[in-house]
């Protein structure tokens, strides 16, 4: 069965660009609750771990680089079906369909405004990896 929860974090380029509230926004138009945020800065060893399934690939150091260059917004959202849900509304990493964030704010493969859960067990290791048990109750 679905889960009711995914992870979300505004990346730096769109922080940086001032869609942080737009962005939010559209999240809760959308019908998702947020259940914890922080506005936060990763250091180079969290956005490695972070990351740490994609080391080895080419785009894993400037990825790196990218997400430690600025502040991030970090999200946990609830709403019914929610990592399913919320991949469609934010659109594919690659070409992102015309109406999501995605196409809306991205400006590249890498700059792409917003990161979501890929699963229900990676929503769960996400949202651990940056809020304590007490923020999500
Ligand atoms: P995200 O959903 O946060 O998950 C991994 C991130 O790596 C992805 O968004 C992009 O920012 C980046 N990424 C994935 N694939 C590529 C690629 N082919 N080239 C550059 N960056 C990528």
């Amino acid at each position: 069965m679905a889960g009711n929860i995914t992870f979300s974090m505004i990346k730096p380029d769109a922080v940086g660009k001032g869609y942080t509230g737009k962005i939010l926004d559209r999240f809760i138009s959308e019908g998702f609750k947020i259940k914890a945020m922080r506005y936060t800065r990763l250091c180079k060893c969290e956005a490695e771990t972070f990351y740490a399934v994609h080391k080895g690939k080419d785009f894993y150091e400037p990825l790196v680089e990218f997400m430690t260059s600025g502040p991030v917004v970090a999200l946990v959202l609830e709403k019914e079906n929610a990592v399913a849900d919320y991949r469609t509304m934010i659109g594919a990493t690659s070409n992102p369909a015309e109406g999501t964030v995605r196409h809306q704010f991205a400006e590249s493969t890498r700059l792409n405004a917003v990161h979501g859960s890929d699963s229900d067990e990676n929503a769960q290791i996400e949202a651990g990896f940056f809020f304590a048990q007490r923020e999500l109750l």
